[in-house]
């Protein structure tokens, strides 16, 4: 098993960021392969937080190559902020390496995210603003600018086009002020330069990588309900955080994966709009916030919270082929008297039960959950460093995802930090 995919099987935040820090330790290359600076994945070690956005969750071992593919959409300035701020906390950066390929965000991509989301009105995705979606669409139409355009002599006239373009949009549709052509093509100037030496053709990096049977992490962002294709469409990103992903992502091919491991929180959250058929708008919900600090590590958002939906996760499964689980942040539910599970779909109109995601939001909007309901434990579990020395219950609540997903659970999550990491089954 040497390429292994982590992906996140609900709404994103699902703990994708510890569990690749965790499997780094043994990688020797990190890749992203889609989303862009929408991502938030927190690495604790000991004291030390770390919140990543672009860069790798492998970054924190020093021997380990973190690569940014080529369908990660790029914010050079975020990027090069994430890594001024990790060098000044010490962090060698030296092994990213950034795909000449990847299309680069420029600052009317994120004005545009702002005002096409302001024109929606009530209608709106509630994404992070940080130009994601215009990047893409950019990149479909063929309008894009890629990283290995910021060194070509024909930079400047791609750009101010672009930027001209984009300037008709922001004033003549939307009736802002224009941004400074200028400012925007000097700025990218100082940021390529800044960026030269990590800029490579990752291609030839990877493949060489797995002919050499070296162990590579594929690090997904978002999660699987927020495909363009799969997800609550349009409540959605605008990539595909599935493992096929990255068989177009990282330019590694489909057979090189061998492990697809699904990132599950022990309940749901989802941060932005659109359907959540377990979400919990009352105490219980609160609770959960609260003692998950479910709060958005890109936006601050708070997170809506709500019980663990096995249809969301048999969904996911199936479209990724996830051949384990890790479970996470078991210990949030610690303390509570009963556990529910969703394990199918109630259409209310009809009384009919469906255990398959539907497709339309009305459908969605017309489902009620049906609930397998649990006795909880109250001992903490915080410190526990196998699966016998957990609580009875807690054991029955894991079994019975395994038997809901017909999936087996690897990994256990009962804390942020490392060391609060139970695995039954070696990854690596
Ligand atoms: P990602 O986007 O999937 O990497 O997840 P985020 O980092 O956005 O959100 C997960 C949050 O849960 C972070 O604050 C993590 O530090 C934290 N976390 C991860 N695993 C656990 C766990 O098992 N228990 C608790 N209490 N927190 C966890
Ligand atoms: P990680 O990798 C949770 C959500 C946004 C919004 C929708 C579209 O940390 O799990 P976008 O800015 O991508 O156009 O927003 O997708 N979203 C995420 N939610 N975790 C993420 O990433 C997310 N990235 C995007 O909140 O609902
Ligand atoms: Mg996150």
């Amino acid at each position: 098993m040497s390429t292994v995919v982590i992906v996140g099987s609900q709404w994103g935040d699902e703990g994708k960021g510890k569990v690749i820090d965790y499997l780094a330790k043994e990688a020797d290359v990190v890749v992203r392969g889609q989303g862009g600076n929408n991502a938030g994945h927190t690495v604790v070690v000991g004291d030390e937080k770390y919140a990543l956005h672009l860069i790798p969750s492998g970054v924190l071992y020093k021997d380990t190559i973190n690569i940014i593919g080529n369908g990660v959409v790029i914010d050079l300035e975020s990027l090069i902020f994430e890594i001024d701020a990790l060098r000044t906390r010490g962090v060698n950066v030296d092994g990213i390496k950034i795909s000449d390929r990847a299309h680069l965000v420029l600052p009317y991509h994120k004005v545009l995210d702002r005002l096409s989301e302001n024109m929606r009105g009530d209608d709106k995705i509630g994404t992070t603003q940080k130009g994601i979606g215009p990047c893409y669409m950019d990149k479909v139409e063929r309008s894009g600018i890629r990283v290995c355009d910021l060194f070509e002599s024909d930079f400047d006239d791609k750009l101010r086009r672009q930027i001209r373009i984009k300037n008709d949009i922001i004033n003549k549709f939307y009736g802002e002020s224009i941004l400074d052509e200028d400012q925007i093509v000097n700025d990218m100037k100082i940021y390529a330069d800044r960026i030269k030496p990590f800029v490579t053709d990752t291609i030839p990096l990877l493949y060489n990588a797995w002919k050499k049977d070296k162990k590579i992490l594929l690090e997904g962002a978002q999660g699987s309900l927020l495909d363009v294709d799969y997800g609550t469409y349009p409540y959605v990103t605008s990539s595909h955080p599935i493992s096929g992903g990255f068989a177009i992502g990282s330019g590694l091919n489909p057979r090189a994966i061998s492990e697809v491991i699904g990132i599950t929180k022990a309940y749901t959250t989802r941060v932005g709009e659109g359907p959540f058929v377990t979400e919990l708008n009352n105490e219980i919900g609160e609770l959960i916030r609260n003692k998950g600090n479910e709060f958005g590590t890109t936006t601050g958002r708070a997170r809506r919270c709500g019980w663990l939906d096995m249809v969301v996760v048999n969904y996911a499964y199936r479209i990724n082929g996830v051949t384990g689980t890790a479970l996470m942040l078991l210990d949030v539910l610690t303390g509570l008297k009963k556990v529910k599970i969703c394990v199918g779909y109630k259409i209310k109109s009809s009384g009919k039960i469906i255990t398959n995601y539907p497709a339309s939001l009305n459908v969605l909007g017309n489902c009620e959950p049906v609930y397998e309901t649990l006795d909880g434990w109250s001992e903490d579990i915080c410190d526990v460093k196998s699966f016998a020395e957990l609580p009875k219950n807690c054991k029955k609540y894991i079994q019975r995802i395994e038997e809901l997903s017909e999936v087996p659970v690897k990994i256990i999550s009962v804390g942020p930090k490392r060391n609060q990491t139970i695995v039954r089954e070696v990854i690596y």
